[in-house]
């Protein structure tokens, strides 16, 4: 038995990075967990920039911990910790402009104007984006130390950490991976959470009507793209309302995925990290929930751009509803139930990649940058609880 992991799990810095090929295209359906083991140890000794700052720990990390992983369950940490590197991308460009700049969450010197637009929506806007921002930071580093310990690859986007800075005062000047200056949100998740008759994953056709359609209906920057942007007002305040619905959205995308994919992780110890850090993007998302709902409801006379009131909607609209309405689930048989949908497993990472694709998160990146995340997207679909090999769907 061997494996043939190439370099499939890392992108190469020139020429343009590869990504991963499917499986059975580079990775043979049965794998040696020896061969792997120490074939994983070299690909993460290939590894430059992002990894650079864990090239430090890597000695300490074997000494911590000599065992290994299985793959199916590398594949998931890896992929997760992708995401966790895009939320820090995304969270720490929120945080230079509209956060806090201290020594926990370095970089930027704020903007007052779209901080204090942020601050419509609650007081507290810039101190839970600083430490929404900090929580990121740590997943992306705890993950990836992690599968650098027990001699699996890491995730490294550092080769895609070329897209344009915003030019309004405040941010750094320095290649960022995710774009908020062109975003479609769908904010269907917040009629998801309240209609006490569907679920996604037993009503898969079933459209939950957006809080903001408008929205979905154009590119929008949820950061000011240059000062320019800090008037008129209600420009400003739609930006800052656009961000407000952005962060819910990320983090009811976690809050999904990672149930999703614990449910096909095999090791506990890999299960165990799953369990512990997927409720904390539940935490983030109940509080942006909340805080959308204080969205002013305001038109962008540049765009056209609206936020209506909520106020008047029924309970599909209402806004304190913000715990999650008990839905059917598993079956129509049982009682209802509160709980975070959708959870459905087959196809979660994909689905996840795609839904951020979706809302222009990526605009601007190259191909080899959807090739390199879709192979850890299909790596971790591949994987089966229970099983120490990947196999295709
Ligand atoms: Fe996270
Ligand atoms: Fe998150």
């Amino acid at each position: 038995m061997t494996l043939d992991i190439r370099d499939h799990d890392q992108p190469t810095q020139s020429p343009a990075p590869v990504g991963t090929p499917p499986p059975g295209e580079g990775v043979s359906r049965t794998l040696d967990r020896r061969s792997f083991l120490r074939r994983g140890a070299a690909a993460a000794g290939t590894v430059s920039a992002g990894a650079a700052l864990l090239g430090a720990q890597r000695e300490a990390l074997a000494q911590w911990h000599s065992g290994c992983l299985f793959p199916g369950d590398a594949a998931i940490l890896r992929f997760l910790a992708a995401l966790e590197i895009l939320e820090t991308d995304l969270w720490q460009q929120y945080n230079e402009l509209g956060g806090i700049q201290d020594a926990e969450v370095p970089g930027g010197t704020g903007n007052p104007a779209y901080t204090q637009a942020l601050l419509a929506l609650d007081t507290d806007m810039n101190q839970y984006i600083h430490d929404n921002t900090e929580d990121e930071l740590t997943h992306e580093q705890f993950l990836n130390a992690y599968l650098i310990a027990h001699g699996a690859a890491p995730a490294n986007l550092e080769p895609f950490r070329t897209l344009a800075s915003s030019k309004a005062t405040g941010a750094q000047q320095i290649g960022r991976l995710t774009n908020l200056m062109q975003l479609t949100v769908d904010t269907s998740w917040w009629t998801r959470y309240r209609d006490p008759n569907h679920n996604p994953d037993l009503d898969p056709r079933f459209v939950f009507p957006p809080a903001v359609p408008g929205l979905l209906n154009g590119r929008f920057p949820a950061i000011p793209r240059t000062d320019n942007d800090l008037t008129p007002p209600n420009h400003l305040q739609a930006i800052a309302n656009t961000a407000g619905f952005h962060f819910a959205t990320i983090e009811q995308g976690g809050t999904s995925l990672y149930p999703s994919l614990a449910q096909r992780v095999t090791d506990v110890e890999a299960l165990r990290i799953v369990l512990s850090i997927g409720p904390t993007e539940a935490m983030h998302f109940q509080t942006w929930h909340d805080k959308a709902g204080n969205a002013p409801a305001v038109t962008d006379p540049t765009n056209g751009l609206t936020f209506p009131d909520l106020t008047d909607g029924g309970q599909l609209f209402q806004k304190n509803l913000i715990m999650p309405e008990p839905c059917p689930f598993l079956s129509r048989r049982l009682p209802r139930c509160s709980i975070v949908r959708p959870t459905e497993t087959r196809g979660a990472a994909m689905g996840a990649l795609n839904f951020l694709t979706a809302m222009g998160l990526f605009r601007g990146q190259p191909g080899a940058f959807f090739h390199y995340m879709r192979g850890l997207a299909v790596h971790a679909d591949a994987a089966r609880r229970g099983s120490d090999h990947l196999e295709d769907d």
